[in-house]
């Protein structure tokens, strides 16, 4: 007797995901294409988790499919975590040229990146709200320091420090950069008469030969270019001024004795102002007070009255009568004529004599 048992199987409907083969990464910036397959048929969501390393897929950009990714960083840990949703053909598109990149950790001690030497696993998983499907890849990830990694790899042209945060040289005086990540030109500093700063050298380059030294500031002289103030030496180009003279074109005047530091020195006249009370072409005179009045003279060397008679007081504008004490303490002094005017009952010029 045979039973003929009829067996129902349901047919459900089966996620099947090709993965990429097991793959090595070297250490550093290297990458690596990936490629999954998938085959369902109806809509799927995958997540993928990746520890060490950062996938970059095209599906942010591939119609039909809708995706979220999170990056997260500790100290030491990197982790991805994406998850994508659309039908398996528009998955194909999404994950085709997927980039697998290893994550670099900073050095807090050497600023350095490090790729740590670690075995990543990426793990694939998707459902169709009923069934559900994994696939994995192991990535061998080498170690290494990646020297410069984030200043162009230039090293900042050895003539700057590279921020590794950032990616941006600061550069060591005098040089500076073409970009942030260059100390590749050398500043000239100022270039002088129209001159233009060559970089590569950091000395200006002159309009003519007329013009020499590091910054084009030095003019070579001619006869007129020394303002008949001096001859040009064809030797070298530099005016030899004659004496009073100075400056590059010998226009600078000396002041006659330096206004005896008196004044102060305008070289472009050659003429001293001279300071509050002095006065003369180099300032060597000295104003008396009050130019002593009318009964003294003034000794212009030393600034001091010379009091005419019995005139006195620095400015010669007293005189003194006569008299020990004065007006013979018998009488008042007109200090201005130098007369006293004795009290009732005295006499004389210094009121000494008693009136009959
Ligand atoms: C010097 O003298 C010239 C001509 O009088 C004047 O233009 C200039 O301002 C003076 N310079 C100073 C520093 O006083
Ligand atoms: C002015 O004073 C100086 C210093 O005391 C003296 O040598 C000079 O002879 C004086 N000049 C006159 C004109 O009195």
């Amino acid at each position: 007797m045979y039973y003929f048992v009829f067996l129902f199987i349901p047919v459900f409907a089966a996620i099947t995901i090709t993965a990429p083969a097991d793959f090595s990464i070297a250490a550093s910036s290297a990458t690596q294409t990936l490629s999954w397959t998938f085959s369902s048929s109806s809509s799927i969501t995958c997540s993928i988790n990746s520890y060490l390393g950062e996938i970059s897929f095209p599906v942010y950009t591939a119609s039909g499919v809708s995706a979220t990714n999170s990056l997260s960083y500790t100290d030491t840990v990197f982790y991805q975590r994406a998850s994508f949703t659309g039908t398996a053909s528009q998955m194909d598109n999404a994950f085709a040229s997927a980039v697998y990149q290893p994550h670099q950790f900073y050095s807090s001690n050497t600023g350095s990146k490090a790729v740590i030497e670690q075995t990543d696993y990426i793990e694939i998983v998707c459902t169709d709200g009923s069934t559900s499907a994994s696939a994995s890849t192991m990535v061998g990830i080498g170690t290494g320091w990646v020297d410069d990694p984030t200043c162009g790899g230039n090293s900042c042209d050895s003539h700057g420090w590279c921020d590794k945060t950032t990616g941006n040289c600061y550069c060591w005086w005098p040089y500076y950069g073409s970009s942030t990540s260059r100390c590749d030109k050398l500043d000239c500093g100022i270039c002088k008469h129209g001159s233009t700063c060559d970089t590569s050298t950091g000395k200006c380059t002159c309009t003519s030969s007329t013009f020499s030294g590091d910054h084009c500031e030095i003019v070579a002289c001619t006869a007129a270019s020394c303002n008949g103030n001096g001859w040009c030496n064809p030797t070298n180009g530099v005016c030899q001024c004659y004496s009073g003279y100075t400056g590059e074109t010998c226009s600078l005047i000396y002041c006659l004795n330096n206004c005896n530091g008196n004044g102060v020195c305008n070289m472009s006249t050659g003429t001293c102002t001279c300071a509050t009370n002095y006065f003369g072409t180099d300032c060597s005179f000295k104003k008396c007070p009050r130019d002593c009045g009318a009964y003294g003279g003034c000794n212009y060397s030393t600034g001091e009255c010379k009091c005419y008679g019995t005139y006195s007081a620095k400015d010669c504008y007293f005189a003194t009568c006569p008299g020990t004490p004065t007006c013979s303490s018998k009488g008042v002094c007109n200090y201005y004529t130098g007369e006293c005017v004795c009290n009732s009952g005295y006499v004389g010029v210094d009121c000494s004599l008693t009136s009959a």
